[in-house]
């Protein structure tokens, strides 16, 4: 196993078109957040709904930026530049279900959809075939790392595993709704269940991987009781993010025993990585050790209780989702597949920090005295910059994969028109194999 440098070469590393196609989707899903943000502003047209707007832009950036970029990673790592066609094609299919979840939640969210008679839920629909791409990679994964020895390995299967279990709440939910049974703390429960779970389980310990990736010795330096802190606490950290009086008392408790564990395991692996990861890993960290401080402060009821009703969920949400996720995936596509697959990084940093800033005067934190309509104007703005960062850099990835194709394309010309001419010179007929079979006369350069 060859440890990922930033410096690795683009030539031949499949997954690539994955990391594009995963980039596409978090364009969409944030220029999807800017629309919401100018429909605050101004209003929407007609036949758009702000509720419908944030269920699209909430799918997408989980099911088609997240999802898929982070298991091609994986198996990138894994496989190096050889990803096997099966897990390719479960990396696509997963990417365009992930995909295909945005326009009916974007028209209908979760309403039913009249279709020959019969009145569908397309989108949940959809978002249903992406939890079975799921179980296949999670199939598949199990299949090729049995005997993988590789020190990222741990925080990947229980990163996978926690995505499989997370799917378990929205099951749960469906069943709810078929049974017709309208009980408040399950319908809640089942839902932060599968989100929490999703976003605290599988983000997270994939991407401590991925960040420890490159140099193993950081990941060594993490104890080990830490990642069982991590496997024990998380499941019941959603507990938290629940409204207090929804939950028992006993399960309260539970729910701040397991958030404060999870926050010192996060604490600790920043710690312990910081030094360890190039630069481009440090300013998710810091958003990770941000994020497990505000963590521990929700597993204190009465700072839960305020924090919750003082509007800064989403502010807390975009921490994780964009502080540390989305930017730990911009270092792991670096780490990954070279400088060329993040062109222009270092801007994605202010954009990103400019956003999560443009959300704070949206919060209840913010004087009411200082508040008025510029915010939602200045949110608007906040939410343009990472379109238009993300724009460029899909930009600049593309126009670099058509030059080297057309690269690839003009070598491969010139070599059979070398062939053509040395053939002629011999008097043979001209050869075609490009495999570089021993005695073919191509010399092997078809390998290019
Ligand atoms: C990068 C640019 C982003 C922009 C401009 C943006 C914008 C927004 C907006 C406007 C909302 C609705 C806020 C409200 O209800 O008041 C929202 C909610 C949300 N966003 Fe983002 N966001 C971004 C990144 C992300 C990322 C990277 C993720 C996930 C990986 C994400 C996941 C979510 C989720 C889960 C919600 C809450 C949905 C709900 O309440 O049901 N966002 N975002």
């Amino acid at each position: 196993m060859r440890w990922g440098t930033s410096n690795r070469s683009l030539a031949g590393a499949r997954g690539l078109e994955i990391w594009i196609g995963a980039l596409g989707c978090f364009t969409l899903a944030a220029a999807t957040g800017a629309l919401f943000r100018f429909g605050m502003l101004t209003g929407l047209p007609a036949g758009l709904s702000l509720g419908n707007l944030r269920h699209a832009h909430s799918h997408l950036m989980y099911f088609g930026w997240v999802t898929p970029a982070l298991m091609a990673m994986i198996a990138a790592h894994r496989f190096e530049a050889r990803i096997p066609s099966s897990m390719i094609w479960i990396l696509r299919a997963t990417l365009i279900l992930g995909l295909g979840t945005y326009v009916p939640f974007l028209l209908y969210g979760y309403q039913p959809v009249e279709w020959m008679g019969r009145r569908l839920p397309l989108a949940t629909m959809i978002a249903s075939l992406n939890l079975f791409a799921w179980y296949t990679y999670g199939g598949v994964y199990l299949h090729w790392t049995r005997r993988l020895d590789h020190p990222a390995r741990p925080w990947w299967d229980l990163a996978v595993f926690f995505l499989i279990l997370s799917s378990l709440g929205a099951w749960g939910r469906a069943a709810l709704t078929i049974l017709r049974m309208e009980d408040a703390f399950w319908s809640s429960a089942t839902v932060h269940f599968f989100l929490n779970l999703f976003a605290d389980g599988w983000i997270g310990p994939a991407l401590i991987g991925v960040a420890g990736a490159g140099d193993p010795e950081g990941l060594r330096r993490i104890p080990r009781w830490a990642w069982w802190g991590l496997a024990l606490g998380t499941p019941g950290a959603f507990l938290l993010t629940m409204s207090p009086a929804e939950v028992p008392t006993a399960l309260r408790i539970l729910a701040g025993v397991s958030g404060g564990v999870m926050a010192l395991v996060l604490l600790i692996v920043m710690h312990r990585l910081f030094w360890r990861v190039p630069w481009e890993w440090r300013i998710p960290l810091i958003s990770l050790g941000l994020r497990a401080l505000a963590e521990l402060g929700l597993s204190v009821p009465p700072i839960a209780s305020w924090a919750l009703g003082a509007g800064l969920r989403i502010f807390y949400i975009h921490l994780w989702l964009a502080g540390f996720t989305t930017l730990g995936l911009m270092a792991g596509a670096r780490q990954t597949w070279g400088d060329r697959a993040v062109p222009g990084l270092p801007v994605v940093f202010p954009a990103i920090g400019f956003l999560l800033l443009s959300l704070i005067p949206l919060t209840d934190f913010w004087p009411p005295a200082w508040g008025g309509r510029w915010t939602l104007a200045v949110a608007f703005v906040g939410a343009l910059f990472p379109v238009g960062v993300a724009l460029g850099m899909l930009g600049k990835i593309l126009q670099g994969v058509i030059a080297g194709s057309a690269k690839t394309l003009l070598a491969s010309h010139m070599e059979v028109r070398d062939e053509y001419r040395s053939d002629g010179d011999s008097g043979k007929a001209p050869a075609h194999d490009h495999a570089g079979a021993p005695g073919s006369g191509s010399g092997g350069g078809g390998d290019l």
